[in-house]
């Protein structure tokens, strides 16, 4: 496996065939378990969802009163995320900035946000730095979520779906966040439904200082 096999033109080509074979399955699919977890426990404000794919968790966000930061290279899952939002009529679609940005790079306004997420996408750099520019970007009292599927089943050794990615781990996230600024509230891996398919890190932490 190559850093080359995430990169920017790889989803382009993954979201294209995704869409192109199974496009209203994708279209359809629900937003993240975690996610919805966490934002039914908070009043609705500023959100950024960090590669935030074909939209999902940004459109409910903004369904529930969220004003939504949606990030993603992929011009593909972007159009399709759109046009999803503005199916759902102008008060949701309006409520949402889609933003085609590499987050290799890219930094959010610091303190910008009420609840940032970040979830399933492979770090091509440094995941400490990366972990550190997107916990930047929650405001004071705002919430940061981070899930990484791990590359290896902790139970069986074997590889998961998302061997050969690195994402983020609890250690990488717990790591960055500093005691005197962050209290976790979730740090730990969990058990994916489907079998076979290893585990979930998921870190939940308020921005305190
Ligand atoms: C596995 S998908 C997850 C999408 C969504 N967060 C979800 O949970 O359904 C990873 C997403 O991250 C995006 N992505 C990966 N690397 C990225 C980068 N460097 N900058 C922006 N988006 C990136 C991909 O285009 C893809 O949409």
């Amino acid at each position: 496996m190559t850093r080359d096999q995430f990169d920017r033109q790889t989803w382009e080509r993954r979201w294209t065939e995704a869409l192109r074979e199974h496009g209203d399955a994708v279209a359809q699919r629900p937003p993240n378990a975690y996610a919805l977890d966490v934002a039914a426990g908070l009043a609705p404000g500023r959100a950024l969802d960090a590669g935030c794919g074909h939209g999902a968790e940004a459109i409910w966000l903004a369904a529930a009163g969220w004003t939504v930061a949606a990030v993603d290279f992929s011009a593909t899952a972007l159009g399709l995320a759109r046009s999803t939002a503005e199916s759902m009529g102008a008060e949701v679609a309006g409520r949402i900035d889609w933003v085609e940005g590499d987050l290799g790079s890219w930094a959010p306004e610091p303190g910008g946000f009420d609840l940032v997420t970040c979830l399933y996408v492979h770090v091509a750099g440094s995941v400490p730095e990366f972990v550190a520019r997107m916990a930047g970007g929650v405001a004071r009292g705002g919430t940061l979520l981070m899930v990484g599927h791990q590359p290896v089943d902790p139970e069986t050794g074997e590889p998961t779906p998302a061997a050969g990615q690195v994402q983020v781990g609890v250690e990488d996230v717990v790591g960055v966040l500093d005691a005197s600024t962050w209290r976790l509230v979730v740090a730990e891996e969990r058990r994916r439904a489907q079998a076979g398919s290893g585990v979930d890190a998921v870190v939940q932490a308020v921005r305190v200082g």
